[in-house]
């Protein structure tokens, strides 16, 4: 039984009132996180053609971390699976080295279109980028092995451990394979039934967290961002 202390408020209706205070703390930090490096122009121009065109972009926080990742492994070399409008693809650039080439695959020549618009906006030059029309799995089989020093999924999640395979073959030891989208808006941590999308993620979760190849981390930003480096 919960006693009422003096003001009349149960411990349970304390923890409560606590607990609500820490959940929207952590809200509160989450959305700072998010916001915390600002986007430019080119990146607002890329948004609002995605949105237009109904689709999913990288959050803020994301495509910041998505710059930090590269630069990390001083990319030269990185290859995107899902140009989508393309502002992944921008913040991966920000991150590269002034020489590196992104090679970005989408089977929506439509939308290679905004994205090589977005990167030209931003004053990348042309060979900055390889834009590949084409299913990830018909075009990265023809990609070189070990020539990659990143690897950023954010195609068709019912692929994605066709996609972890891949990766395994075009990285070279000490790049780093990155998953867009693995927390599903919340599904994949969530008991109840679920869609055949969440239950490839959760197997892609197992297999890379298991995987004696991989050291990895999932990193609690935008919808979640499953990150590992290739031993
Ligand atoms: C969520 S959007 C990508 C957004 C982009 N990475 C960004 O943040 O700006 C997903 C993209 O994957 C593309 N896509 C769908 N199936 C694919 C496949 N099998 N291989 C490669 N890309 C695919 C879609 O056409 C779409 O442009």
């Amino acid at each position: 039984m919960r006693v009422p202390d003096a003001n009349g408020y149960s411990h349970a209706q304390a923890t409560r009132g606590q607990e609500r205070v820490i959940t929207g703390n952590r809200q509160t930090s989450w959305a700072f996180a998010d916001a915390f490096v600002a986007e430019d122009e080119a990146l607002r121009w890329a948004r609002d053609r995605a949105r237009e065109a109904g689709l999913r972009s990288v959050s803020p926080g994301t495509g910041a971390a998505l710059g930090l990742l590269a630069a990390s492994v001083d990319a030269k070399a990185v290859a995107e699976i899902g140009t989508g409008c393309g502002v992944s693809g921008l913040h991966l650039l920000h991150g590269m080295r002034p020489d590196g080439v992104l090679t970005t695959v989408d089977p929506e020549p439509e939308h290679q279109q905004f994205a090589r618009q977005a990167f030209r906006i931003c004053g990348f030059a042309s060979n900055r980028a390889r834009f590949i029309p084409g299913p990830a799995l018909d075009v990265l089989p023809r990609l070189a092995d070990a020539g990659y020093d990143l690897v950023f999924c954010d195609g068709d999640r019912l692929e994605y451990l066709d996609y972890l395979a891949e990766s395994l073959r075009l990285l070279r030891p000490g790049g780093l394979v990155v998953f867009e989208g693995v927390f599903a808006n919340g599904r994949t941590v969530d008991s109840g039934p679920q869609p055949t999308e969440v239950l490839r993620l959760r197997e892609l979760l197992r297999a890379v967290r298991e995987s004696p190849e991989l050291i990895p981390s999932l990193l609690p930003v935008g919808d979640g961002l499953l990150c590992a480096v290739k031993r």
